[in-house]
C-alpha cells in the first residue's frame, strides 16, 4: 500500500472510531471476547490479569497500534457483519471458555480464511473512500464514508438476492 491510501484509511479508522460509544452500546456481539473492548483494564484493579500484549501480526492497520485501538475498529467488524471475533479468529487451543461463555482467541494467528478476506476487504474500503474523496468534486470532508456496514448491512456475506 502506498502512504497515501494508507492515511486514506487511517481517516477511515478515525471516523469510525468516532462513532463508538454509539455503536458499542447497541452491539451484543460486540463485547464477545474477554479483554476486548477493555484492554485497558487489563492490569487494572487488583491486577489479576497481565496488560493484553500489543499486537504482532498487523499487515492493514498502522503496526504501532494498540491492542485497544485495533479491537475498537474489530468490534465495528463484528457489528458490521453481524458475527463474533471467532467468526474471523481461531481459537485458542485448549483453552476453556471464559466468563462470557467463549474460546479465547488467538488474535495473532492468520489461520482462518475469513481473517484474510477481511484483509482485502479493509484494503477495498480504503481504495474506494479515497476515489470517492479525490473524485466526487466536493471537500473530502463532505464526502459520505463507506464502511464495512454499508455493504454488509449485518450479514457476513451481503448477498442481494
Ligand atoms: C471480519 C473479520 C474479523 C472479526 C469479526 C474480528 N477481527 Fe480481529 N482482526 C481481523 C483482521 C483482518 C486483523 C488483522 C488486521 C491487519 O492485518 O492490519 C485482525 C487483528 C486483530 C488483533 C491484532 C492481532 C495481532 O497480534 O496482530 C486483535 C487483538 C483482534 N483482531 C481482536 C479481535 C476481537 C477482540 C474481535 C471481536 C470483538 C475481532 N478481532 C473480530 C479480522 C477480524
Ligand atoms: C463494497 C461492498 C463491501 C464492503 C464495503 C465490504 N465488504 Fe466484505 N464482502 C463483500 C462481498 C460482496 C462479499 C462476498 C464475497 C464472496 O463472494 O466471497 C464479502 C465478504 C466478506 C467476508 C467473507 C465472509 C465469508 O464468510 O466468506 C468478510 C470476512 C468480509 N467481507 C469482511 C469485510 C470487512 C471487515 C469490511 C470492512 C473493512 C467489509 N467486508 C466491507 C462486500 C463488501
Amino acid at each position: 500500500m502506498t502512504d497515501r491510501k494508507i492515511v486514506g484509511f487511517v481517516v477511515v479508522l478515525v471516523c469510525i472510531a468516532l462513532s463508538l460509544p454509539l455503536a458499542t452500546a447497541q452491539a451484543p456481539a460486540a463485547g464477545g471476547q474477554r479483554g476486548g473492548g477493555g484492554d485497558a483494564r487489563g492490569g487494572g484493579a487488583g491486577g489479576q490479569r497481565a496488560p493484553a500484549p500489543p499486537p504482532t501480526n498487523l499487515q492493514v492497520l498502522p503496526k504501532d497500534w494498540t491492542r485497544q485501538q485495533v479491537v475498537q475498529v474489530m468490534q465495528q467488524f463484528t457489528m458490521g457483519l453481524g458475527v463474533m471475533c471467532n467468526y474471523c479468529h481461531a481459537e485458542m487451543a485448549g483453552a476453556q471458555p471464559g466468563a462470557n461463555g467463549q474460546i479465547p482467541i488467538d488474535a495473532a494467528s492468520d489461520e482462518k480464511q475469513t481473517k484474510k478476506t477481511a484483509r482485502v476487504m479493509m484494503k477495498m474500503v480504503g481504495d474506494v473512500n479515497n476515489t470517492l474523496r479525490s473524485q466526487l468534486g466536493k471537500p473530502a470532508s463532505d464526502v459520505v464514508q463507506v464502511q464495512c456496514i454499508t455493504c454488509h448491512r449485518g450479514a457476513a456475506i451481503p448477498k442481494t438476492q
